[in-house]
């Protein structure tokens, strides 16, 4: 049976259609909501009026892209959670509504393990097992990856994740939402050995951020007290630091889950995987290491549909469909 599935991707502050034919991506079309920029975060109010206004002609275009008609759908697929629930409830009402219309049925997918899919549009990609460090804006996870749908979280942040520790030190850096890629783009310039932050040790394989944020705090205060303009003078000095500080902190765990499991096969996913200090150290540790290192194209970092399209697939291919009763889960676990 062929499988043409449009997916829908509304958890947060992306409105995103892609549509799928038998396992490839045939388009893949996102609406970024500036709105935001300016209150230096996600309001969820304006997310959910920004998706009800973006939706209709983000899947027209989607469709237009991929050169397929509404008739030829064979499953609507959204993301059911995690995300905001104002969000996803766009997401969600429009593919039920549209699902309903063509008489055909609904795939809820779940976000995160959409992200670590994505491994899966191109070639080439991870062979099972695999190690997938997840980490976004909501989410900083080491996950044990058994096959396209049997995942297991073997750690996790226990307070932030590092997405957020990235966005909240950028803005106490007076850096615009999302701040992630802006000390991303100073580090370039930096020496990340010009300052040094703690980081707590966690047992196992879990992750804390929440200090650094408060050691980042202190630093900031100390440091513009003796010289006010130190920010100005120092942005890529500082931006190189803290980069390195988070990126240490997220491949020591790996390392460590990899020598725990054995496993040589790892991938990174979600927003934080598009930052190039960590995507040029994984490198790195993946060669002295002997690891295969799978790092996603910077467009499917990112919060993108094609991931929940790639992701239905698997489902539709399992059988895993839902009727019209499913409904969003803003705190959706595996
Ligand atoms: O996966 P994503 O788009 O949305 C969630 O599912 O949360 O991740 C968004 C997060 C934000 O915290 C953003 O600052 C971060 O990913 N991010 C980055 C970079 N690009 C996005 N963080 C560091 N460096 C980047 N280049
Ligand atoms: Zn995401």
């Amino acid at each position: 049976m062929d499988h043409v599935i449009l997916a829908i991707e509304s958890s947060c502050d992306e409105t995103a259609a892609a549509v799928l034919v038998n396992g490839k991506i045939q388009s893949n079309v996102i609406a970024t909501q500036t709105i935001h920029q300016k209150y230096g975060g996600v309001v969820p109010e304006l997310a959910s009026r920004a998706h009800q206004q973006n939706i209709v002609p983000v899947v027209a275009q989607s469709l237009e892209d991929a050169k397929v008609r509404k008739g030829d759908l064979t499953a609507l697929a959204f993301t059911q959670g995690p995300g905001l629930l104002g969000s996803l409830l766009v997401g969600a009402s429009f593919a039920k509504a549209m699902a309903l219309a063509l008489n055909v049925p609904l795939v809820a997918v779940h976000h995160m393990q959409a992200h670590i899919l994505a491994h899966f549009i191109d070639e080439p990609h991870p062979t099972f097992p695999f190690l997938c460090l997840t980490v976004s804006g909501g989410h900083t996870q080491i996950v044990l990856v058994r096959s396209h749908l049997g995942m297991e979280i073997i750690g996790q942040t226990q307070d932030d994740a590092v997405g957020e520790a990235f966005d909240k030190t950028a803005k106490m850096l007076g850096l615009p939402y999302p701040g992630g890629p802006l000390i991303d783009k100073y580090a370039q310039e930096g020496n990340p050995k010009a300052f040094t932050f703690p980081g707590v040790d966690m047992p196992g394989l879990d992750f804390s951020f929440s200090g650094i944020k408060t050691a980042f705090l202190y630093f900031l205060r100390d440091h513009t007290a003796a010289n006010p303009s130190f920010v100005q003078e120092n942005m890529a000095d500082i931006c190189a630091s803290v980069q390195h500080t988070l990126v240490n902190i997220l491949l020591k765990k790996l390392h460590k889950a990899a020598a725990e499991t054995g496993i040589r096969e790892i991938a990174i996913a979600g927003g934080v995987s598009a930052n190039r200090g960590l995507r040029e150290a994984l490198a790195r540790m993946g060669g002295q290491q002997g690891w295969q290192v799978y790092i996603p194209e910077f467009g499917y970092c990112t919060d993108n549909a094609a991931m929940i399209a790639m992701a239905a697939y698997y489902k539709a291919l399992a059988g895993q469909y839902s009727d019209q009763t499913v409904t969003p889960m803003p705190r959706m676990e595996w």
